[in-house]
């Protein structure tokens, strides 16, 4: 089982954007092609994540990287894993609610413990950990209630 992910950024206004359609149309096209993952769209940003047989996933992605709806802005290819990370999602939108449920202290945990300054460049390291803690920050009067 083969995994990529990408980040995006969307060309239209998220007015304009029809994330439910998109979402379903792509999740019906996945179920015939057999791949599964999720899509998150979030102030203009989109992240994907697609996984299913080398060659499927690739010829996917070639055709979303072509979308007018979005320009490309970095492409991971994930490696091969032995069994699918969401086998019933055959591309499931999260939403912001959903992704408020996502513990990111784990993420920011792994990054710190696993990313590779040589590798990545202690900037960008750097803004991915900033970023992440915004997040958080942005979260507190939320997560003061609880
Ligand atoms: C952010 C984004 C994610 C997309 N994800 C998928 C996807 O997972 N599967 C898919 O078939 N199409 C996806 N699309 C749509 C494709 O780019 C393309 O429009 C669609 O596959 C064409 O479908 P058709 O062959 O039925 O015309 C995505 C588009 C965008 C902008």
């Amino acid at each position: 089982m083969f995994a990529l992910a990408y980040a995006s950024y969307s060309t239209l206004d998220s007015n304009e954007l029809d994330l439910e359609s998109l979402a379903s149309h792509a999740s019906t096209k996945n179920a015939t092609l057999g791949i599964t993952g999720y899509l998150c769209y979030d102030h203009g940003v989109f992240f994907q994540y697609l996984e299913g047989e080398r060659q499927a996933v690739l010829d996917l992605m070639e055709v979303i990287a072509q979308d007018s709806r979005h320009d490309l802005v970095n492409k991971v290819e994930l490696g091969e894993h032995e069994k699918r990370v969401f086998p019933d999602w055959s591309m499931r939108y999260l939403n912001r609610s959903d992704l408020r449920c996502v513990d990111l202290e784990n993420v920011l945990e792994h990054s710190l413990f696993h990313m590779d300054p040589k590798l990545y460049g202690q900037e960008n390291i750097v803004a991915l950990i900033k970023a992440l803690v915004a997040n958080i920050a942005a979260r507190q009067s939320h997560l003061n209630e609880v």
